[in-house]
């Protein structure tokens, strides 16, 4: 691997990326199929990796006048693609042909030219309980004693898998969870044991795979909102199995936007006295947010982003009165071809109002699979540096997630360009390279 630009101060050691990669995913669905077959399709030259900041975004290193941009991916040893081997777990039987068909993503000549490839991926038996996901019911699942033991099996599927590939890296692209506060059995790993052996309703099914991976050693991302790894449990055996944990909740869509919006208001100091979003979707994602407990959880991960972009304590003129509400709603015809809008509420000089209204006809899977393929190839980095895998949560991935991870002390960085400095910067530092820090006064004078 050439590290094009000089290094300037202590790179972190990275181990090499030898070997095949392997991709553990529970949920089998849009996403999964649409990341899945995405790749293969890349690897045979059908297509561009659009979106995948991994695959074609570059990383400036030096002074503007250096000319030096190099691929990111030149930059720092990150899988190829090439590497990449997929498994996972499903509720639902057959093979990714079949899965990709139904979540009518990617078009019939795609998925013709690379059936014998998704054919040959069959998801494992769930761990599953229709308790957490109300409006699926399994066809094709794990039966265990307890929850302890269904966590098991799942460290017995990993254990094979482990057997094919020399590195692994989980991501939950499975349903939405109904909502979860934590409870006494999330406070502690000794706590949340006991809790698999008790069968304790604190424990999703998310949760079973999470500490299945960390106990293995593998990093675990989520796109979901679920509760999951955001627990001192898990977080705990993160850092004692050195396997990195992340975010959740992929920012794709209407938040995407909603993080790059909202830092411009702000920047500009005007005011925002309301911010109405709404959405339609008709995949199967849209039927299970369509239960008030599973919409609750997305919910509350929509809601959040502005709080802290705002800081209304710090701009009360500004934002202590805004009204914020998000609505999904459930309508079949768009399948996965979201729309979302947005009625936002402004105000400027001497409080005069003004309307912002955004109307993104979007593609759900589309936007997400880059980012889950970016987040599992960053988080294998992750595991392989010194510096970065013992940490546990990898905030420089903030920009991924609505609801990024972030240590206890600090509030989470929504702001989306905050976001992108905190990840080329994090980059930077493990290969020895100058942060930049856009001061640039060094242009001027001499
Ligand atoms: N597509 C986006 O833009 C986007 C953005 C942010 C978050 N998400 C989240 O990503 C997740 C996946 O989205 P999708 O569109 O692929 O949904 P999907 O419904 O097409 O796929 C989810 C799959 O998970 C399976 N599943 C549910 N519980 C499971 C369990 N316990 N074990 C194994 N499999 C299980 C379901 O059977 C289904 O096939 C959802 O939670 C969604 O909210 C998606």
């Amino acid at each position: 691997m050439s590290t094009p630009g000089a290094a300037h101060s202590d790179a972190a050691s990275i181990k090499p990326h030898t070997g095949k990669l392997g991709i553990m995913i529970p949920g089998m669905g849009a996403v999964a199929t649409t990341l899945i077959a995405g790749v293969e399709a890349i690897r045979q030259g059908m297509a561009k990796p659009i979106g995948s900041l991994t695959q074609m975004g570059t990383i400036r290193l030096g002074k503007r006048t250096d000319g030096n941009s190099p691929l990111i991916k030149d930059f720092v040893d990150i899988a190829p693609l090439e590497d990449l081997v997929f498994t996972g777990w499903d509720i639902f039987g057959g093979n990714l042909y079949d899965a990709a068909k139904t979540a009518q993503v990617l078009d019939r000549d795609t998925l013709q030219a690379i059936r014998p490839f998704l054919e040959s991926i069959q998801p494992m038996p769930a761990a599953f309980d229709q308790h957490y996901v109300k409006r699926l019911t399994a066809q094709h699942q794990k039966i265990g004693k307890n929850k302890c033991d269904l966590a098991n099996q799942i460290r017995n599927d990993i254990a094979e898998f482990k057997t094919k590939t020399d590195r692994q890296v989980m991501i939950w692209c499975g349903s939405t969870e109904i909502f979860m506060e934590q409870t006494e059995v999330h406070q502690s790993l000794a706590a949340f044991e006991k809790g698999l052996v008790d069968d304790d309703p604190g424990i999703t099914p998310s949760m079973l795979y999470a500490w299945a991976a960390l106990k293995e050693g593998i990093p675990f991302a989520n796109g979901a909102p679920n509760l999951t790894v955001d627990i001192p449990a898990l977080n705990e055996l993160s850092r004692k199995m050195n396997a990195p944990i992340c975010g959740k909740d992929f920012k794709t869509g209407q938040t995407f936007l909603k993080t790059v919006l909202a830092p411009a208001f702000k920047t500009r100091m005007l005011g925002v006295s309301g911010w109405y979003s709404t959405n339609i979707l008709g995949n199967r994602d849209g039927e299970v947010l369509d239960d008030p407990e599973s919409f609750k959880t997305k919910e509350v991960s929509k809601l959040g982003v502005l709080e802290y972009i705002f800081q209304p304590h710090l701009h009360p003129d500004l934002y202590k009165d805004l009204y914020h509400k998000v609505r999904i709603n459930y309508y079949p015809p768009r399948g996965d071809n979201k729309e979302g809008w947005d009625n936002i509420d402004i105000f400027g000089w001497l409080g005069y109002p003004m309307q912002i209204k955004v109307d993104f006809l979007c593609r759900d899977s589309i936007l997400a699979a880059p980012l889950a393929l970016d987040l599992v190839l960053f988080m294998d980095l992750a595991a392989r540096t010194s510096t970065l895998k013992g940490l546990g949560i990898q905030e420089w991935l903030s920009f991924y997630f609505k609801d990024p991870d972030h240590a206890k002390e600090v509030y989470p960085e929504h702001d989306l360009f905050i976001q992108s400095m905190k990840l080329k910067n994090t980059l930077r530092h493990i290969m020895g390279q100058d942060l930049i820090t856009h001061l640039g006064l060094d242009y001027y004078g001499e």
